[in-house]
């Protein structure tokens, strides 16, 4: 551990005990000083599988049913089916596999498609994942009484709980026991096995630190194989633009360890030499975060930027009010929200895309 983290943690452990408002380091004066227990208490959100971190509270399914409706809905579909803009949530689970709690599609080659309760083990990673992460526009906006809600329409949806029921911090031991696939979580297989080392299967996740005399060179213990490297699609596309993770271009092959990344950014220009007008442009659909859901001639959330150009040539005026205020129901269901660019930039994507969105 590092002697910035161990400041860290040290901070961290004392606000939790409560031992201190905003105290000074006496390790490192003048550096920072410790979190108040109000800020850690806000980044201190999981949700363990015993459900230790769960806030006490409630939510019933009809309850749910609205929130769905009006927050997940034109993502997930309706019914948790859609795969339009992640693989279906809702789907694929039995009431035989609620009694045995292995999802016996999982091993049917011709069920098409994995749903995320086919193989969530842990009904507190759904709690904490929707808690933390949903909906995807607008993360950690939902009250503690519209995920439980939210969550006990989900287990409705997969046929875990009837209409009526009322989740709670009280009875979610109850529901986990029901969970379809909740005897399916396993450590002991490594995640792609086959021969590529030595047949020895082993997982990658049960991994014990070295705490003495540890090899200098690091072993490398597992990798992604060619084949299932682009088997999402673009993952650079993927992720966020802004941040200081981006996802690795997989249209192309993995830099060799070692040998400096060489990734390019979601949007980046190719290959032949960018006007100023299309640099100029691509730099703000990055700043801005537009490439989270467009992609320059790839649809994503929403639609690619090359057809936007094709069906509104020479409209800028148009597409700027467009670009600031976003709208929906042109290229289908799912909204675009209001973005918070300037006007100059506005214009300057606009005047871009109007003129053909080249580059
Ligand atoms: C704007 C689109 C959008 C909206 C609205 C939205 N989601 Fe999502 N949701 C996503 C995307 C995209 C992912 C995958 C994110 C990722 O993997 O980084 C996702 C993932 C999830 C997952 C995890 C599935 C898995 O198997 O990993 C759950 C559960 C979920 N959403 C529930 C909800 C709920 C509940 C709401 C409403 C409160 C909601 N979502 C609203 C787009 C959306
Ligand atoms: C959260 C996802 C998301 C983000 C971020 C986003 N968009 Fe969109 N955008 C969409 C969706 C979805 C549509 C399709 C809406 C529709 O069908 O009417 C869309 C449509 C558009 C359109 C076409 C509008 C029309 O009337 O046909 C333009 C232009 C556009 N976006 C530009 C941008 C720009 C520029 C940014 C960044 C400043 C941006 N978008 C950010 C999701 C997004």
């Amino acid at each position: 551990m590092s002697r910035f983290r161990k400041t860290i943690v040290a901070c961290a452990l004392f606000a939790l005990a409560g031992v201190v408002g905003a105290q000074v380091d006496t390790k490192y004066p003048g550096v920072g000083r410790a979190a108040t227990p109000k800020e850690v208490a806000a980044w201190d959100i999981d949700v363990r599988p015993d459900f230790k971190g769960l806030p006490a509270g409630s939510g019933t399914v009809a309850k749910g049913q609205d929130v769905w409706e009006a927050k997940c809905a034109l993502c997930h579909g309706i019914f948790g089916e859609s795969g339009e803009v992640f693989s279906p949530l809702v789907g694929g689970v039995t009431q035989e596999d609620i009694k045995t709690g292995r999802v016996a599609n999982l091993r049917n080659s011709n069920y098409p498609g994995r749903t995320t309760f086919m193989k969530v083990p842990t009904l507190s990673t759904i709690w904490d994942y929707i808690n933390r992460a949903m909906p995807w526009t607008s993360p950690k906006s939902l009250t503690t009484e519209e995920v439980y809600s939210v969550v006990a329409f989900l287990l409705n949806l997969n046929g875990i709980v009837a209409d009526d029921f009322t989740l709670s911090d009280k009875n979610i031991r109850d529901v986990q026991a029901r969970m379809p696939n909740r005897n399916g979580m396993t450590t002991k297989h490594s995640m792609w096995p086959g021969d590529e080392f030595g047949g020895t299967k082993k997982a990658d996740t049960s991994n014990v630190a070295c705490m003495k005399d540890c090899a200098a060179e690091p072993k490398l213990a597992s990798f992604l194989p060619d084949f299932a490297r682009n088997a999402h699609g673009n993952l650079a596309e993927q992720n966020r633009g802004v941040g200081a993770q981006h996802g690795a271009d997989t249209t192309r092959p993995e830099a060799k360890l070692g040998a400096p990344l060489t990734v390019a950014p979601a949007a980046a220009p190719k290959a032949d030499a960018p006007t100023a007008a299309g640099k100029a442009a691509l730099a703000l659909l990055n700043k801005n975060g537009c490439t989270v859901c467009h992609g320059i001639d790839k649809k994503i959330v929403g639609p690619a930027y090359t057809d936007v150009a094709k069906k509104y040539v020479g409209q800028a005026d148009y597409l700027v009010g467009k670009i600031k205020l976003g709208g929906s129901g042109i290229w289908g269901p799912i909204p675009m929200p209001p973005q918070t660019l300037s006007e100059a930039e506005a214009k300057t994507i606009a005047a871009w895309l109007a003129s053909g969105a080249g580059k």
